[in-house]
């Protein structure tokens, strides 16, 4: 049985983290996973017209309801994010209303921006909660280390979804951060999506993986059936970094994806996020998500997807993914070190 710092200190079976997939909704996939043993994630799913306060309670609700077991949340502190302040001080509140909710909520994860002021507010409010902040680069992960965050998602450019102009592997960054940091807890994420992955992460240093791909293939996810069924077909060339609105993104190579353009520099994006400021043309990006969710156009909408596609031949149950998984790596790992 695979033991971790982060299994044992979360209290999990498996060292297996659903990734965030916002504006998806990963409820039900978050309470799939940690009833399998490893660790669900609800997502910032607020793109969808709802109150956003109250659509993260609910889901915090739904969770808590259906489950027992531990689990966590994704808040992107991107400066477009314009509800991410009041959301880090309603999860001080809610904890401290429900015990339920402090007892289970024990991960909160924040990316998308810079991670100083979730760690100060939530040294206070929550200091009981494991704060961990994605870093797609070494000179980031420093500043989550400073920030006095308790771990760090080392996610690469494989993954899918936001990227950094950076473009660092997964491969380089896991080591990098265990080499720079071997006290702080880190979780490799991006382009895992097999027990080889899982087991080369572990052998690197990380006290767990994150995987959003392979768990979007998943039988138990709500993502759209068209969704599911784009990823097992699909090639590890399939996929591209095209403009998004917090910032580089990786999405299937699409209508809209060929359409959108590349980003290039951070200055091009940051003209182009200043066009967004333009509430229609925001509307008209946040649309190309919403037809995905709701129509399941995957030709015309903005479709997330890592590299990781080209390893995934097949939809899953999110058991097999997470005991079946962990259990081969373990042998993979052990097959290794019967090397003479
Ligand atoms: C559909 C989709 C949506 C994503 N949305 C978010 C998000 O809201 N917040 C975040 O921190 N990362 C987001 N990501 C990135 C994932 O959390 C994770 O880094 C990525 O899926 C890892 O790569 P993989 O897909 O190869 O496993 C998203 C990824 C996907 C595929």
């Amino acid at each position: 049985m695979i033991k971790t710092r982060i299994t044992e200190k979360f209290g999990i079976k498996y060292p297996i983290i659903s990734a965030p997939m916002g504006p998806f909704y990963t409820t039900q996939l978050a309470i799939a996973v940690s009833e399998a043993g490893g660790l669900g994630v609800i997502s910032h799913a607020n793109l969808q017209g709802k109150n956003s306060i109250l659509d993260f309670k609910d889901q915090i609700d739904t969770v808590i309801e259906a489950t027992d077991k531990p689990f966590g949340f994704n808040i992107r502190v991107a400066r477009m994010q314009t509800d991410h302040r009041i959301l880090l001080r309603k999860v001080g509140q809610w904890r401290k209303e429900n015990p339920k909710i402090r007892e289970q909520m024990i991960y909160g994860l924040t990316s998308a921006g810079g991670p100083r002021v979730a760690a100060k507010l939530w040294q206070k409010t929550c200091p009981e909660m494991y704060h961990f902040h994605v870093a797609p680069a070494l000179w980031l992960a420093d500043k989550v280390v400073e920030s006095g965050c308790n771990g760090i998602v080392a996610t690469g450019t494989e993954g899918g979804g936001h990227q950094s102009y950076e473009g660092i592997t997964t491969l380089v960054l896991v080591q990098e951060i265990t080499q720079k940091y071997p006290d702080m807890l880190n979780v490799a994420c991006g382009g895992i999506a097999t027990p080889e992955g899982i087991a080369a992460a572990l052998a690197m240093g990380a006290d767990a993986v994150a995987m959003g791909t392979r768990f979007i293939a998943s039988k138990e996810s709500e993502f759209h059936p068209n969704y599911k069924a784009l990823i097992p077909p699909a090639t590890d060339n399939d996929t591209m970094i095209t403009t998004g609105g917090f910032g580089p993104i990786r999405l299937i190579k699409n209508n809209f994806c060929l359409e959108h353009g590349g980003i290039m520099t951070k200055e091009e994006k940051i003209t182009y996020e200043k066009s967004l400021l333009n509430i229609e043309n925001l509307k008209d990006d946040f649309h190309k998500y919403e037809i995905v969710y709701t129509e399941g156009d995957v030709e015309n909408g903005a479709v997330p997807v890592g590299q990781s596609c080209g390893l995934i031949d097949s939809v899953l149950n999110v058991d097999e993914i997470v005991s079946g998984f962990t259990k081969k790596a373990e042998e993979i790992l052990k097959k290794c070190s019967n090397i003479s």
